[in-house]
């Protein structure tokens, strides 16, 4: 089976709507094809200051909202990163094939740092990339399933493959990103501009998938739109009807044209009310089920274990290989 891998930050108590569609969806279904390996990447979640009692928690919760989702732990490898040192290990050596120019052309970084500031934004930071490249060459995947904000760095994550297998031998398998045409990028619904993201200045257009049913139905009946009051998909002169139809579409696997005629002469205010159903109809149960796993952390933990176990054989052959190669005895 083709392998895939693919990783969510545990910076937030709960995912939203973003990573819901542009990721996690994806992989529930991909799961079944692909040997899939799905990471909570709490070792990328420090690059940036982390409260450590909020981590922890996060860090379960990610994986729970995983589980609740749909992955199933008995078909997908669902481990923590930090279980598997191999990531910190090949990253050294990536770091040291990566050029200082390079990694400062990668963008995410420069709008992070600028939000940071560059004397309190880490070296972590800035090598970000290089860990997420570790991440991924150490399964030998051959497609990873992200957002469209993740394209750059599986490009440079190519790129670092290619370089080492041409200078040490082949080696890595050299990854394709898998990016869904159309629901990549998910906007923020006060800034439909924008995409969605838990670093936004407000939250008010952000939808969390473990968010209570009113304050979620309070963001989306505030969404903004435009003064056209006709509903039809236009991305640049409408995008926040626009971001409500892709939405709409993805999450009840209908075409958005399909819902255009079912909203054919009616108002946003209906459009949004219809949302609102559509959105609790997914995400209720991915919350109940996602508070009976955190309920029972014994046992979550040992699910986590027990998966690192088996990423920690995989990585460990690969990381064995890049030793050899190199001229790193052991
Ligand atoms: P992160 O945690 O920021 O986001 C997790 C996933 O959600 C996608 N995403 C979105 N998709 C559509 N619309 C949006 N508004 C939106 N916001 C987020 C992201 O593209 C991503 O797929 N660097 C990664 C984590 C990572 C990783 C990896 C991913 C570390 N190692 C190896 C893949 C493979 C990140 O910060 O994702």
């Amino acid at each position: 089976k083709p392998v895939i891998f693919s990783g969510m930050q545990p910076s937030s108590d709960s995912l939203h709507l973003g990573n819901y569609i542009g990721a996690l969806s994806q992989w529930t279904r991909m799961q079944e094809d692909y040997d899939a390996f799905f990471c909570v990447v709490n070792l990328h979640a420090i690059t940036v200051p982390q409260d450590p009692k909020d981590l922890a928690e996060r860090t379960r919760a990610t994986a729970a909202q995983y589980i609740a989702a749909g992955i199933d732990p008995a078909k997908s490898t669902l481990f923590v990163q930090s279980q598997v040192p191999a990531h910190a290990e090949l990253a050294w050596v990536l770091n040291t094939l990566t050029g200082f120019g390079e990694a400062s052309r990668m963008t995410q970084f420069k709008d992070k740092s600028q939000r940071y500031g560059s004397d309190t934004a880490s070296v972590g930071l800035f090598t970000y990339p290089i860990l997420m490249a570790a991440d991924i060459l150490l399964y030998q995947a051959n497609a990873v399933p992200v957002g469209e904000d993740q394209r750059q760095h599986v490009e440079l994550t190519r790129d670092l493959a290619t370089r080492f297998n041409s200078r040490f031998g082949d080696t890595f398998v050299v990854p394709e990103a898998q990016i869904q045409q159309g629901t990549a990028k998910i906007y923020d619904l006060q800034d439909p501009t924008s995409k969605m993201s838990k670093s936004a200045e407000t939250e008010a257009g952000l939808i969390k998938v473990l968010d209570p049913a009113n304050v979620t139905k309070k963001k989306i009946m505030r969404a903004v739109t435009d003064d056209d009051a006709t509903i039809r998909f236009d991305r640049a002169e409408k995008p926040g009807v626009s971001n409500l139809l892709t939405i709409f579409s993805v999450l009840t696997g209908r075409p958005v044209a399909s819902i255009e005629d079912e909203f054919a002469g009616r108002g946003y205010g209906d459009l949004k009310k219809g949302l609102v159903e559509v959105v609790e109809e997914t995400f209720a149960p991915v919350r109940t089920r996602t508070e009976e796993l955190l309920a029972d952390r014994a046992e979550l933990d040992r699910l986590l274990a027990s998966a690192a176990e088996r990423a920690n054989e995989v990585a460990g052959r690969t990381l064995s290989r890049v030793y050899d190669a190199i001229g790193l005895i052991r």
